[in-house]
């Protein structure tokens, strides 16, 4: 069946594994083919002397290729610190990480920037589109980054916004369009250097539920047709149990890890 993302398969061609010189495992992790591979991570925030407040415990967090997971938990259990570690915009206190059996923290800052614009498209609650631009512009921005030439990078960024159904969109605002228009925006954003990882923060928390399941339904499809990895932070627990795997975060500590009803059935067929 073609689908409106059954055409952008391979169209970004990435370099084969076997095509490229192996990557060192991290200090202490095996090269174990996980996308993700957090081992006993830390973090810890000064507060004001003397006073440090240590917001994860010691998680070991992984993801497989083109796995589907939700991390689940009550408010304030680290969920959000996770993801930005996992998203490699902050640094833990201690721990390790292999993405895609590379050592994330024995890069530089200015590197690690470029190998996360590279692997990782974020997906937020509240959008974080940039006011001032149009859609396109949202959507293209990633890649100036990336050093992709103009008219290129246009032309994908079009053609992404038109996969998300907002082909007739691409010169608004963020304040011309509703808060499902502003997350399809940014989904395709997220898309824009074709991550093998979408990090997605509460992305239908702030949206009804009626339009939390059109956009839950683009996230399988970007899952299923495009193979994308997601790591999914939700507080809706009837969208997490369509993930593939749910892993419960409380007071900093992973209290639970169950794959779910329809993985388990997968696996059964
Ligand atoms: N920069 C910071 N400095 C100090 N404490 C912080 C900082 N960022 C987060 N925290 C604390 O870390 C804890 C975990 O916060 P986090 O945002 O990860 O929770 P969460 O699970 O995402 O919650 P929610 O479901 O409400 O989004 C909270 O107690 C928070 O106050
Ligand atoms: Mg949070």
């Amino acid at each position: 069946m073609s689908t409106p993302f059954s055409n952008m398969r391979g169209k970004h061609r990435r370099v084969e594994p076997e095509a490229a010189a192996p990557a060192a495992p991290a200090a202490g992790l095996a090269d174990t083919g996980l996308l993700i591979d957090m081992r006993n991570i830390v973090k810890t925030y000064n507060v004001g002397e003397p006073s440090e407040l240590t917001v994860l415990h010691g998680i070991d967090f992984h993801a497989e290729q083109r796995e589907f997971v939700s991390i689940v938990g009550p408010s304030g259990g680290g969920k959000s610190t996770l993801m930005n570690l996992i998203g490699m915009l902050d640094r833990p206190t201690e721990g390790a990480y292999a993405f895609n059996g590379e050592p994330v923290y024995a890069k530089t800052d200015r590197e690690l920037a470029a190998y996360r614009s590279g692997n990782i498209g974020f997906i937020f609650q509240n959008f974080n589109l940039i006011g001032r631009m149009d859609a396109l512009q949202n959507v293209a921005m990633p890649m100036m980054y990336a050093g992709v030439d103009k008219k290129e990078r246009d032309a994908r960024a079009e053609e992404l916004l038109g996969m998300m159904g907002m082909g007739d969109r691409i010169h608004h605002q963020p304040n011309e369009l509703s808060g499902g228009q502003k997350q399809r925006v940014a989904i395709a954003r997220a898309l824009a250097n074709d991550p093998d990882l979408l990090l997605a923060d509460e992305p239908t928390g702030a949206l009804d539920s009626k339009t939390g399941r059109l956009v839950m339904d683009l996230f399988h499809q970007l899952h299923e047709e495009m193979g994308k990895a997601i790591v999914f932070i939700t507080h809706n627990p009837e969208l997490a149990e369509e993930t593939e795997r749910i892993v419960e975060i409380m007071d900093g500590r992973i209290t639970d890890v169950r794959p779910t009803a329809g993985a388990r059935a997968g696996e059964a067929s």
